[in-house]
């Protein structure tokens, strides 16, 4: 992902998030503000319910007082006479009604049925009935099957009555159902369900559904699971929420087109003078660094940072081109002393030989015929060397502009290795030629690029030739493609690799190996002009020569060619800073 699609995509998230969060935050507190709205509600129903059931069972308890009461009032006497009386069962029917009883029982002391109010008196109904604790308000069943469906459970008490001469046990009932359910519902003003023990709505009073989504509380009625549901609606939090998402799906398209925009103004900005700085950066690190730059815009940190970085760009090649001019005098120095060495060398000899001549001249003839030839000879020597140097100085610095054409490099290194053969084999040096893929034709002149490989494979040969007898002699070629950067863009280029296990490099000699005239082999016939001639051939090509290499290590030089072919010659012919070497009077 570009520098610019991240900015504009963080843009986007830092405008989008925040709206999120904003809207999402009033959506969570209005349903929290709703569940609790909803549980309060339904903790007020149960207490309502709650106080209702009290009172149902206080009902209970206080009709069947009344009951007593009229039993004692009117007839204590007679009660023992009812058991099996046909009349019984109606008067206690009767009592039940006007009390307000759904069940009435009149039991002797012994517990034999004296009266009851329900249907069917003949079979004793009270099932669960004695377990009634006295006094206490419980929830039974009804005993008789024979009741309605929404008569199945309710509130009884028992109590004991002295009546007459005699205790009796009233049991009295008031059904749990239908009309409670409807009573709760009423107060709570929400639907309310009668549940029993296998939570099965038996009753219910109002529509659930309308309360949805609901939620629901119980409040139990006594032993058996019986219990009244009363259903609350669960906060509705659905409209805000709505409300708010409708709110952000209208606001985030703006906001992300307008986080889009800015994004991309933004990082355009920021990404152009990145780019530019990196531009930069390359056409810097591909030797451009002399070269005018379009200049990059911006106040901002980035355009700072290239404002600072051209700064030190124009810095580095100030003191690039100050050392330069120091080393090119030391050079021209360098070149002066040895020049005037090597022509002061051979002037002594010829000046003895010639007074040699004069002086032998006065003496016998015979004798001035035997020294003339020996003297001539000398001063031809001495003259000839003398013409070599100046040749040798005079083609070094007279180079011809290479004659480009397409040209076959592997061509090229099988003419050099056959030129050198007899010395690789009286030196006893393996060769290897690696071809690591490159085959297409480079321009270049093909008798130049011979000579600049030829200079470099003798001094292979002659770094190999000055190992000891146990050293390793090989020499290795490869020839391969790369890619190298070239004036900012990327060039394809020729390599000619040539590596050898000889003597290897000092420090000092591979720092200053290209320098005309500069040779560790002055005593055996070097002149310091082999490695110099053959970077500017290469440099005249528009390549470049490295060299690598430390004592023990072998020495590894490369010739780097374009495989487009020498650049098109400007008015001053090739560009400075790449045709000569460092320390190379160009
Ligand atoms: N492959 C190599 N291994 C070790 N030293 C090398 C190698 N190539 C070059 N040199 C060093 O670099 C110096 C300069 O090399 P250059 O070819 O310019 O001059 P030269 O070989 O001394 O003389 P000539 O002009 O005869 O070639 C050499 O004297 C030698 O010390
Ligand atoms: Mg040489």
């Amino acid at each position: 992902m570009t520098l610019r699609a991240k900015l504009v995509l963080a843009l986007m998230i830092v405008a989008l998030v925040p709206m999120g969060v904003a809207l999402a935050l009033p959506m969570l507190q209005a349903e929290r503000q709703a569940r609790q709205e909803a549980s309060r509600r339904l903790e007020r129903a149960r207490r309502q319910a709650g106080i209702l059931i009290e009172r149902e069972k206080k009902e209970v308890v206080s009709r069947l007082a009344q009951v007593a009461a009229e039993l004692a009032r009117d007839r204590p006497d007679r009660l023992p006479l009812w058991q099996g009386a046909a009349a019984a069962g109606p008067v206690a029917l009767a009592l039940a009604e006007r009390y307000g009883l759904d069940h009435l029982e009149v039991r002797d002391s012994r517990g034999a049925l004296l009266a009851v109010s329900d249907a069917d008196p003949r079979s004793d109904p009270a099932v669960d009935l004695p377990s009634l604790e006295e006094g206490e308000v419980a929830l039974r069943p009804l005993p008789y099957p024979s009741y309605a469906a929404d008569r199945r459970v309710a509130y009884f008490i028992r109590r004991t009555a002295s009546l007459g001469r005699g205790a009796f046990t009233l049991i009295g009932g008031r059904i749990v159902g239908r009309a409670l359910i409807e009573g709760i519902s009423a107060i709570v003003e929400q639907p309310a369900a009668l549940v029993d023990g296998s939570d099965r709505m038996v009753e219910l009073a109002g529509d659930p559904s309308t309360a949805a989504p609901a939620i629901t509380g119980d409040i139990p009625l006594g032993e058996g699971g019986w219990r009244v549901r009363v259903f609350v609606p669960a906060g509705d939090a659905r409209e805000t929420r709505r409300g708010l998402v409708a709110a952000f799906a209208r606001t985030a398209p703006l906001a992300a087109a307008s986080a889009l925009l800015v994004g991309l103004l933004l990082a355009g900005g920021i990404s152009r003078s990145i780019q530019a700085l990196a531009a930069r950066a390359e056409a810097t690190a591909v030797e451009a660094a002399g070269e005018p730059l379009s200049p990059i815009q911006g106040g901002d940190e980035v355009g700072r940072l290239a404002l600072a970085f051209d700064r030190m760009l124009e810095a580095l090649s100030q003191s690039e081109r100050q050392r330069g001019a120091a080393e090119r005098i030391a050079a021209w120095q360098e070149v002066a002393r040895r020049i005037a060495h090597e022509v002061k060398n051979p002037l002594s000899p010829i000046r003895l030989a010639v007074e040699n001549l004069r002086r032998s001249r006065l003496k016998a003839p015979l004798e001035f015929e035997r020294s003339f030839e020996a003297e001539t000879a000398t001063i031809l020597e001495e003259v000839e060397s003398l013409r070599k140097l100046v040749e040798e100085f005079s083609l070094f610095a007279r180079l011809p502009r290479p004659q480009a054409v397409a040209c076959d490099l592997r061509q090229v290194v099988a003419q050099t290795l056959a030129f050198f053969a007899p010395r690789v084999q009286a030196a006893g040096v393996t060769v290897e030629v690696a071809d690591e893929g490159f085959s297409e034709p480079v321009m270049a002149d093909p008798e130049q690029i011979g000579r600049a490989l030829r200079n470099v494979v003798a001094n292979a040969l002659d770094a190999l030739e000055d190992l000891g007898p146990q050293g390793e002699r090989r020499l290795t070629i490869a020839l391969r493609p790369m890619v190298a950067a070239r004036g900012g863009a990327r060039a394809r280029c020729a390599e000619i690799e040539v590596r050898d296990t000889g003597v290897g490099f000092e420090p000092e000699t591979l720092r200053r190996v290209f320098e005309p005239y500069f040779t560790t082999r002055a005593g055996r016939g070097g002149t310091g002009l082999g490695m110099a001639i053959a970077y500017r051939i290469v440099a005249e090509h528009g390549g470049r020569v490295l060299a690598d290499g430390a004592p023990g290590r072998g020495a590894t030089i490369t010739l780097r060619l374009p495989v487009e072919g020498p650049p098109a010659a400007g008015p001053e012919g090739a560009r400075p800073g790449t045709t000569s070497p460092r320390g190379v009077p160009a």
